[in-house]
């Protein structure tokens, strides 16, 4: 089984040879996340749940832009519970359990960022439906297809076609709005037509 511990993310987040991204790149990336969520929603978002967090790395940077947030976490990495869980309200849980967690509310922006290839199909297929019913926003979820060819952590990595993804989402009830990005169309009824796949 994958551990996913101090070494783990030294060596992915912060050793220069091996590290897959940088502050600015992740900086970016919330920063569309909210102004998508922000937009379609027509207000500033309140809630986030980030499933399969890690450190976790989106935390600080939504922090900074909306200080009210409220974020929770999900991870079942023994080292982030321990060192970040209370800090940072992480949930002890799985993707494919997401569903059996009792979170209680919906959230504005769903985040799953750079988990799902390291998940079983059964499982991305109950976690993908749990993010729908806990969904009141815009979910920001990342699929690595095979044709994307990635580099960095290979380790039990799951590989999936791009039409397998598609087939995943839309089986959950998600469509594509954006990068990576994924709505409940009969809740967003004012999109137009080329506002989304
Ligand atoms: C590559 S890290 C990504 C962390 C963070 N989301 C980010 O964007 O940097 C993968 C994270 O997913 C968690 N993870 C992996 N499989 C999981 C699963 N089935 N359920 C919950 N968390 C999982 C690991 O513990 C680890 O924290």
């Amino acid at each position: 089984m994958k551990i996913y511990d101090r070494s783990y993310f030294e060596r992915w987040y912060r050793d220069p040879r091996d590290r897959v991204s940088t502050r600015d790149a992740l900086a970016r990336k919330v920063r569309m996340a909210v102004s998508l969520a922000e937009f379609l929603l027509g207000r500033p978002i309140q809630t986030v749940l980030d499933v399969g967090c890690g450190e976790p790395p989106w935390f600080p940077v939504l922090k900074r832009m909306r200080p009210a947030i409220r974020y929770t976490g999900v991870d079942s990495s023994e080292y982030v519970l321990a060192r970040f869980g209370k800090a940072r309200n992480i949930r002890r849980g799985t993707f494919g359990g997401l569903g059996t967690l009792r979170l209680g509310r919906r959230f504005d922006l769903v985040v799953c960022a750079d988990v799902l290839q390291y998940v079983e199909t059964r499982d991305v297929e109950r976690g993908l439906r749990a993010i729908r019913a806990l969904l009141g926003g815009v979910a920001y979820i990342e699929a690595f297809a095979t044709e994307d060819a990635m580099v960095g952590d290979r380790d039990e990595w799951r590989e999936r076609t791009a039409a397998e993804y598609r087939r995943l989402f839309r089986r959950a009830g998600l469509t594509q709005c954006g990068p990576y990005s994924f709505v409940k169309l009969d809740e967003f009824d004012t999109l137009n037509a080329l506002e989304h796949a």
